[in-house]
């Protein structure tokens, strides 16, 4: 009979759809009952051998199964096309959120201000001058005389016989004298360059801080003071260091000021040659002679210098043994600081 087997495959086709997991399980199911070929419309054939009477009523309750199985497959459909996309996607909701690290100063930055705020807190200004120098300011002023063999000290990088990369900050110094009449206090940071193979501790370019006082009666004994209590705020209180002479043609007299070894505080190792001293900076008092290029009077003037490393005094503080770890930019280093 027509009205038993609508019934029948009403319930059979409400059971096929609860078994439905995804598109394709969709798909067979509409294959079986909705197609043209598929099991609904073949009722409808059917219908055509039934009896005058029994068709409307047959008919009413095959298009009411039509409709239900339409329904059921459309909104199964929508669902299941929902999740799917969002599966494609990989949205995973229970994962935690993407946490944006936030960037921090270079070490070499961080190193730079504790080093300025330590000189602006002993009365120092910060002054600056350029990268390319002329060979006069770079040595000529400095008492670097024409084939003095003081220039070897520095490799230097000529971009012709006028102009070069600054060795070192001491040009600065010139710049600031020819500039301004005493008393001069300032530190002139910046990048220097060298024309020196690369090594673990040695690189073409670096950072200086250069110093520079100058008024009437400045004396070594303020040179060391103030070098003294610099090394005491920046590497801390319980710290050993001498001064030892040395030669700067631009200083008379020069000194090299080194600090205990951090590594073998003293004993002895392969960080400080066995010595159990680590340089940390040049200094001296300013040679009358530089005076007498700048247009200072040395009778009346006298003023010290110093320079030191940034890199080198970052490497001493925190017992960093390879300088090119600072230009690598590597973020497992630079995390650290
Ligand atoms: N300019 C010297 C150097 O680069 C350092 C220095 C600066 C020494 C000032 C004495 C005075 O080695």
């Amino acid at each position: 009979m027509l009205s038993e087997r609508i019934q029948i495959i009403s319930s059979e086709f409400g059971i096929d759809i609860s078994k439905v997991k995804d598109l394709k399980d969709l798909e067979n199911l509409r294959l079986k009952y909705l197609s043209r070929n598929g099991i609904i419309p073949l009722l409808f054939e059917d219908l055509k051998s039934a009896s005058k009477e029994e068709k409307p009523l047959l008919g009413k309750s095959l298009n009411e199964l039509r409709n239900y199985a339409t329904n059921q497959f459309d909104s199964l459909k929508e669902n299941l096309e929902i999740s799917s996309s969002a599966k494609e996607d990989k949205i995973d909701l229970t994962l935690p959120g993407i946490i944006k690290t936030l960037g921090s100063k270079h070490l070499l930055t961080q190193t730079l201000d504790e080093i300025k705020s330590i000189f602006k807190g002993l009365g120092f200004s910060i002054l600056e001058g350029p990268e390319l120098e002329s060979d006069y300011n770079n040595f000529e002023a400095l008492n670097f005389p024409g084939d003095h063999p003081a220039r070897d000290m520095q490799d230097t990088f000529f971009i012709n016989k006028e102009f070069l990369l600054r060795t070192h900050t001491s040009p600065v110094q010139i710049r600031v004298m020819s500039s301004q009449k005493p008393p001069v206090r300032a530190i002139m940071p910046g990048r220097v360059y060298r024309n020196e193979a690369v090594s673990s501790r040695s690189y073409c370019m670096f950072h200086q801080v250069e110093g520079l006082y100058v008024d009437t009666d400045v004396t070594f004994a303020e040179l060391k003071g103030t070098l003294v209590s610099f090394a005491q705020q920046f590497y801390g209180e319980g710290l050993n260091y001498r001064f030892r002479p040395s030669y700067f043609p631009f200083t008379e007299p020069s000194a090299e000021m080194d600090i205990t070894c951090y590594l073998c505080h003293g004993k002895g190792c392969k960080v400080c040659k066995q010595t159990g001293w680590l340089e940390i900076l040049g200094c001296g008092m300013v040679d009358p002679n530089v005076f007498g290029y700048v247009n200072y009077d040395s009778e009346k003037y006298t003023g010290y210098a110093f320079g030191m490393g940034i890199e080198r005094t970052a490497m001493l503080k925190y017992g960093i043994t390879d300088i090119r770890v600072f230009f690598e930019n590597d973020i497992r280093f630079l995390k650290q600081f």
